[in-house]
């Protein structure tokens, strides 16, 4: 059991109950192997602030916020994993709200707010816009989104997510603490615009939950990880651009957003070296977001999403 995780047990207050669950062998043996510690999502220093609205509406299509809604595209996605990033949680409650472009929210109806869950595979995704910013006192608040989160059988984790670059950060109570409980630095993201002009931006959640699936998130750097996607987004073709670190049996393989694997673009014992794949899925497939995971030997080391036209 790692340090963070006994820690977090005991602040909550639920070491005997998650003493009481099982986990798989197979989690066991990475445990002990590889003494993996992640670092978990911290809280929010604002909590949920005073704009929450209760009971939202299940974010339809992927797609928060009523269509046409003006602003910057965004596009926001992420893996939820346990607290030693060695397993995936499937069907958590990824509740978020935020701002219209002009800082507004909407208290009185739900436009961007909606909750979605993470697939089979851990994943979540959702479209929106960059949220506005809005006076809080004197200042601006940097841009955020807000989440509650909720792993199937543990509690809830409410926090808020900022971008990089945002000039009103390091004056935001909340967004400019560093560390401690409140420590907001990992739930800072870079956004990347793709070339269809939609900014990306990956935030996975770590918490306490019973995990499903095995594969470690954080350890690619001894593994393997995929470096390029290319074109993102495609058409017809997608070229995939990996690495593996030590002679292993390596998998690429394709989920879509029910985490299904729709393809496996790679199965068979690999040394260490670069490597290329390429992606032609059948001409019947949907338009939309993928992901791409790297397996080696059990363990999914690393993905990236991207969106095929
Ligand atoms: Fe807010």
């Amino acid at each position: 059991m790692s340090n963070n995780r006994r820690t977090f047990l005991k602040n909550t207050g639920l070491a005997v109950l998650a003493t009481g669950i099982s986990k798989s062998s197979s989690s066991e043996k990475i445990k002990s192997g590889n003494q993996v510690v992640c670092n978990p999502t911290t809280l929010d220093y604002y909590g949920e602030g005073p704009f929450y609205t209760d009971n939202p509406p299940e974010i339809g299509d992927q797609i928060l916020g009523a269509a046409g809604s003006e602003g910057i595209p965004l596009v926001i996605s992420g893996r939820v994993l346990n607290l030693e990033c060695s397993e995936f949680i499937p069907n958590t409650i990824v509740d978020v709200w935020h701002a219209n472009h002009d800082g507004q929210y909407d208290n009185s109806g739900f436009n961007f707010r909606g909750y979605t869950k993470s697939n089979q595979q851990g994943f979540y995704l959702f479209k929106t816009i960059v949220p506005g910013k809005y006076l809080n006192g004197p200042d601006f608040r940097p841009s955020h989104i807000h989440f509650k989160i909720t792993p199937p059988g543990f509690p809830l984790l409410t926090t808020q997510l900022y971008f990089e670059g945002d000039d009103k950060i390091p004056g935001d109570a909340a967004a400019s603490i560093d560390s401690g409980t409140y420590d907001a630095s990992n739930r800072i993201i870079p956004l990347v615009e793709d070339n269809d002009g939609v900014m990306q931006g990956q935030f996975d959640i770590v918490l306490e939950g019973e995990g499903m699936t095995v594969g470690i998130q954080d350890l690619h750097i001894d593994k393997g990880m995929i470096y390029k996607l290319a074109p993102n987004p495609f058409e017809n073709e997608l070229n995939i651009k990996y690495g593996v670190f030590k002679k292993a049996k390596v998998g690429l393989l394709v989920f879509d957003l029910h985490g299904r694997e729709i393809a496996k673009l790679e199965d068979q014992e690999l040394g260490a070296n670069k490597y290329e794949a390429s992606w032609i899925p059948e001409q019947n497939l949907s338009s939309g977001y993928y992901f791409i995971a790297l397996r080696i030997n059990d363990l999914q080391v690393h993905y990236q999403k991207v969106f095929k036209k």
